[in-house]
């Protein structure tokens, strides 16, 4: 549902110079979403009938986020006057100038803060006669956020950035958390007399309070409970402590929706992915991307999956995956490495130290040893043997190797692609197929073996080997 009396405005303009990186620090991922993207998805959720996004360092990758999460968002190019106080007032001029409701402001960098949260906070906003509430928090460390001064009857004063701020202040425990419920038209009448009379020259939201106050209005201040869920991303330290508070969440869900997770510390499960009651996560796992599990799918220990899709009663051990699709009742690993467009339809196996990429392997089809599998479909029932290369790569073009159904190939064959073996056909040990192989046939081009009778005691004389043959009793 819309709310016709609410509009949202993001703050992403900000360099993020803490993060000290060629990447944007809003779009820096936290469970595999761009930081902002969070807060865009938040946003949404609130069902604002406006939403704005204030951009300026590197806009362009910005926009090109927040466009795809939120189409209908407003861009706002800030201008070259810095500070929070210069993106809200070029925000609220892009608004409609009809619009008289309440306007809610977020940072881009707080990307834990949940909707529901901010719809108590608005709520409150509105069954209050105060003409501005800001959200705070009580934090064990403030340092780097601004410090809420409160007056002596414990209203709102004003709030004071840590780098102008004086001992006293500093030793304030109570933060501002970044998030703002303003009527427009007390935004409309005051942010043009923001100075930039401050210690970093910028002009400053957060002094919208102290104006606010002296020019007679009220501002209401609500501490949030959960303190960790305002704090904002500066460093690379934030965004791990952000990541980790998160994934825990995330965790929890997961196994209060059925999924039993052995090891929550060292599970970690992108925003994205879904997965079904009665699926198990071992150990040092990683879901990543778009990842799904069906039900009764065990993943793990050590796996790293990434955009894969793993079908019901699955089993993925030790396994790196990426864009891979596991059917029902399949078996991978230990130690496989699945790349993108590997398919394993059902009952199939990828077993040990096997790499796939570009491959489709059959119902019940099986790779179960030490084989590079590439540009190659195998039908149903067939064995690949231990030790299997397809040679696909010429040095200058990929070819498609086609294994047909219940094919039996034998240990160490190189497939030189682009070559076809027929269904049922057979392969010999050691076979390098370098042409096709009709269905049915056995194919075998090793040279036949030829052994020399007591070359080891005519030419290795005198040592463990020449020892060991003469006792066994050959000359
Ligand atoms: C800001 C608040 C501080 C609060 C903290 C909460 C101000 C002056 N200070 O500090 O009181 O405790 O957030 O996390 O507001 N941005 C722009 N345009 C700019 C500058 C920043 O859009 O010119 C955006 C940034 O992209 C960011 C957000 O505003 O998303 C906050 O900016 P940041 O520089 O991180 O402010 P803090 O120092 O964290
Ligand atoms: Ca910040």
């Amino acid at each position: 549902m819309t709310d016709p009396r609410l509009a949202v405005v993001i703050l992403a303009a900000g360099q993020g110079t803490r993060m000290k990186s060629a990447t944007p620090k809003l779009l820096h991922p936290l469970a595999g979403a761009p930081i902002v993207g969070h807060v865009l998805a938040t946003a949404r959720a609130l069902g604002a009938e406006h939403i704005v996004a204030v951009v300026r360092h590197e806009r362009d990758r910005l926009v090109e986020v927040i466009s795809a999460e939120l189409p209908e968002a407003i861009i706002v190019d800030q201008d070259e006057v810095p500070g929070t106080g210069r993106a809200v007032e070029q925000a609220v001029a892009a608004l409609p100038a009809d619009f008289d409701g309440d306007v809610l402001i977020l940072n881009g960098d707080v990307p834990l803060l949940n909707a529901g949260t901010l719809a108590s906070l608005l709520a409150r906003h509105r069954d209050h006669t105060a003409t501005t509430t800001i959200l705070t928090a009580v934090l064990p460390d403030p340092t780097g956020y601004g410090r809420i001064v409160r007056t002596a009857d414990g209203g709102v004063d004003r709030i004071v950035e840590q780098k102008d701020a004086d001992d006293d202040v500093l030793a304030i425990p109570e933060i501002n958390a970044g998030v703002y419920v303003f009527g427009v038209n007390e935004l409309r009448d005051h942010l043009a007399s923001l100075s930039l009379d401050n210690a970093q020259g910028e002009k400053y939201l957060t002094d919208m309070v102290a104006v606010l106050r002296s020019a007679g209005s009220e501002v209401s201040a609500v501490p949030v409970n959960e303190s960790w869920i305002v704090e904002g991303i500066n460093d690379r330290a934030q965004l791990s402590a952000a990541a980790a508070r998160l994934n825990a969440l995330i965790v929890r869900g997961w196994q209060l929706a059925g999924v039993t997770v052995q090891d929550p510390a060292t599970t970690w499960i992108d925003i994205k992915v879904t997965l079904a009651p009665d699926v198990t996560i071992l150990p040092g796992t990683q879901l990543k991307g778009a990842t799904t599990v069906a039900t009764g799918a065990i993943v793990g220990p050590d796996t790293t999956l990434v955009d894969c899709e793993i079908g019901e009663g699955a089993t993925v051990k030790r396994t790196d995956g990426t864009l891979a699709v596991i059917g029902a009742g399949a078996s991978v690993g230990p130690f496989s490495y699945l790349r993108p467009g590997t398919v394993l339809a059902a009952d199939g196996k990828i077993g040990t130290f096997v790499e796939t990429k570009n491959a489709t392997i059959g119902a019940g089809s099986k790779v179960p040893h030490l084989s590079y599998i590439g540009d190659t479909e195998v039908g149903e029932g067939a064995n690949v043997g231990a030790g299997t290369i397809t040679a696909n790569y010429d040095g200058v073009n990929k070819h498609r190797t086609t294994v047909g159904s219940f094919v039996r190939t034998g240990s160490h064959n190189v497939f030189v692609a682009p070559v076809t073996i027929g269904d049922g056909a057979y392969t010999g040990a050691g076979t390098v197929v370098r042409k096709d192989v009709p269905s049915g046939a056995l194919a075998l081009n090793v040279a036949p073996q030829r052994n020399i009778e007591g070359w080891v005691a005519v030419n290795r004389p005198g040592t463990d080997a020449a020892r060991a043959a003469a006792e066994s009793g050959s000359s």
